[in-house]
């Protein structure tokens, strides 16, 4: 007897080790529905590829819970789509590639040309031809840019030059019309339109204004009968891709992707050739589809989120709306196939690049290799930086060690204010994460970004800040969100305890120096008022706390 209940032991044990193991090992849900839209296509189809506004990135910081980017996420979708429509695929490029600021510290210089290289060679070898300079792409000069360029093998205009360039493939003729940041300071919006005529009577098919002019300047083309099909305005300050716009028949239409690479934007232009001399007609069945989907899945994060910042008594009203939500999103993401539009049609997709779906392994292979050669690539830039003095008795960082000796209370809040978040890991499956100001650091080195001049200065203390460092490799004392981030340098106050050295009161404004998108999913998810009472307690602002708990009821 004693034997079977042993073996009915082993057995349970056994079985309950199996499932643990399927549990942990489950396969996330990988997400392929970007080929939905191409599943039914017209014989012509072909995908006329629009990046813009890379901004040299080549991954997402991760900052959020289901991060959306990837160079290696683009090269798979990019491959899967061209194999979809046997090979019909054109990629163009339509500026601010390279760099997200009009200025660069010397310092940064190893860590951007590593990146930028593997940008490029990426792009490159999915068949990039066409680029052009944004207001960002000069920030090391226009010489580096324009070597670059050349080096890479790509045709662009001059700064303040139009240029037309002829696609003619798959039997398709398209005109691009590239117009870089510096035309319309020089140049007149009329030649465009007579650059558009030019094409359309040299026999192209679809003309595109792919434009890094303000999008007010871009405007003046938005009229009827222009032998403008479509405008690409590549120059945009909106993160995510907007609806495309078209007035009329008669007009073109408008398009405009996001930034930094998080979303793939494309147009798949069908029956082009068949009825000749039909005009284009926007489909935007497919975006608006995936713009439900995109917002339902934000609305998800944002009740995820809700659920971990609010009182008990709100939990099961807001369990109740996640439930609905998530319903909501199974049956959308349903949604399949469009047949297409029986005359000449443009279809503007922006596929968010999150992490369900797979990257391309021979990329992956190579950012990882890019990854692990940051250290060494900062080390060798920081090398000869020195950096900047603080003025004479201007206030410099201390660090939270100094801080404790007098305020031990709110050192203790600092310490335990930690929440657990809903996220994915790399590979899209569902986790939990321990994020807080104290821990800010430690996010840094379990992502080996410690060192990633891009990512410290959010994550630490006084970065390129005078009576700071400069120095990825020179952090010290100064890792983690500390008191300082908030209330400022304190080496007067805290040698004096004098209050006119420190700030005490830290508004909305000076969190959103650091909780900013992309870093946050939404300007939304930030709720300010709901965030700060996470950080504050006894010791530690216990009045504000009080207000606002106070306020919620
Ligand atoms: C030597 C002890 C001492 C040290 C070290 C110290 N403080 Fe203070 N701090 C005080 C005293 C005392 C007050 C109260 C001053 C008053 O009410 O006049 C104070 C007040 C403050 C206030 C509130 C100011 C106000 O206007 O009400 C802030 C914020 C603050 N400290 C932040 C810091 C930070 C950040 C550090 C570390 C950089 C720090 N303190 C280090 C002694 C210290
Ligand atoms: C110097 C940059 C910086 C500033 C300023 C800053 N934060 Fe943060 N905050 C961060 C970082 C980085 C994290 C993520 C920490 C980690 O990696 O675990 C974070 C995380 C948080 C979290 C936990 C995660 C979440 O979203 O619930 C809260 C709450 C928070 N911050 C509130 C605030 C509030 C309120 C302010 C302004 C009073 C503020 N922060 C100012 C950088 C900053
Ligand atoms: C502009 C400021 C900023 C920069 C730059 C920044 N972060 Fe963050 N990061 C944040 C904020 C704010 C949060 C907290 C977001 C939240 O929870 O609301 C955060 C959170 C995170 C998290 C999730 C927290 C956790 O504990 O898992 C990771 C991972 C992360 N950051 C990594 C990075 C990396 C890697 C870089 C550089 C590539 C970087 N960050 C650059 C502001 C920044
Ligand atoms: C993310 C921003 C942030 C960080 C980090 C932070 N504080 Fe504060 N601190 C605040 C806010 C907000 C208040 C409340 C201001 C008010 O009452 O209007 C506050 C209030 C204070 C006060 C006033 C005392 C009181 O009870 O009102 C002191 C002292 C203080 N902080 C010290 C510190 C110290 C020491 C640290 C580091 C251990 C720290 N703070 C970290 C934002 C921050």
């Amino acid at each position: 007897v004693l034997r079977n209940i042993w073996l009915v032991i082993s057995i349970f044990l056994l079985g309950v080790g199996l499932i643990g193991f399927w549990f942990f090992h489950r396969e996330p849900k990988r997400d392929l529905s970007y080929l939905d839209a191409i599943s039914e296509h017209s014989s012509d189809a072909l995908a006329l590829v629009l990046t813009a506004n890379l901004e040299g990135y080549v991954a997402p910081c991760g900052c959020t819970s289901d991060p959306y980017g990837g160079i290696d996420r683009f090269a798979q979708v990019f491959l899967d789509l061209k194999a979809g429509l046997a090979g019909r695929a054109v990629l163009v490029d339509g500026g601010n590639m390279l760099f997200d600021s009009k200025t660069r510290n010397i310092a940064d210089s190893c860590q951007d040309e590593a990146k930028i290289d593997l940008l490029l060679s990426t792009l490159k070898d999915l068949g990039l031809r066409f680029t052009m300079p944004g207001q960002f792409d000069f920030a090391r000069g226009a010489g580096f840019a324009i070597d670059l360029y050349k080096k890479f093998g790509l045709q662009f205009p001059p700064d303040e030059e139009l240029k037309i360039y002829p696609i003619d493939e798959h039997g398709l003729k398209i005109s691009l019309l590239m117009i870089p940041a510096g035309y319309f300071l020089k140049r007149d919006i009329g030649l465009i339109k007579k650059s558009a005529e030019a094409a359309k009577a040299g026999g192209a098919q679809v003309v595109v204004v792919v434009s890094q002019m303000p999008s007010e300047k871009t405007k003046e083309l938005m009229v009827p009968g222009t032998n403008i099909d479509i405008i690409f305005q590549a120059h945009t300050e909106s993160m995510v891709p907007k609806s495309p716009i078209w007035a009329s028949q008669a007009h073109p239409i408008w398009l405009e992707g996001g930034r930094q690479g998080q979303f793939f934007t494309y147009l798949l232009l069908q029956n082009v050739g068949s009825a000749k001399g039909a005009p284009l007609q926007l489909d935007s069945r497919a975006f608006a589809a995936l713009e439900e989907k995109d917002l339902l899945v934000l609305r998800i994060q944002g009740l995820k989120q809700q659920l971990n910042d609010s009182s008990e008594d709100r939990r099961a009203f807001l369990n109740q709306r996640l439930q609905m939500a998530e319903v909501e999103l199974e049956s959308l993401l349903q949604v399949g196939s469009f047949t297409p539009l029986p005359g000449p049609s443009a279809t503007f997709q922006a596929i968010p690049l999150s992490r369900r779906i797979v990257p391309n392994p021979k990329i992956k292979a190579q950012l990882d290799q890019y990854d692990a050669s940051i250290p060494a690539l900062v080390r060798k830039c920081e090398e000869n930086v020195v950096c900047e003095k603080p003025d004479e008795g201007q206030a410099t960082y201390v660090g939270v060690e100094t801080c404790k000796t007098c305020h031990q209370a709110a050192y203790d809040v600092w310490k335990k204010a930690i929440v657990t978040v809903d996220a994915v890991n790399e590979e899209g499956a569902a986790i939990k994460r321990q994020v807080g100001h104290s821990r800010a650091w430690q996010t840094l080195v379990d992502d080996q970004k410690e060192t990633d001049r891009s990512c410290v200065g959010c994550h630490s203390i006084g970065f390129m800040k005078k009576g700071g460092y400069c120095k990825a490799f020179e952090v010290d004392f100064r890792v983690n969100v500390q008191c300082e981030s908030c209330h400022g340098p304190g080496s007067l106050h805290a040698t004096t305890g004098d209050k006119r050295f420190i700030t005490r009161r830290m508004d909305e404004q000076g969190c959103r120096e650091c909780h900013v998108v992309p870093h946050i999913s939404t300007y939304d998810s930030f709720n300010y008022e709901e965030k700060v009472q996470k950080i504050l307690g006894p010791g530690h602002g216990e009045k504000l706390l009080q207000e606002l708990q106070h306020k919620a009821r």
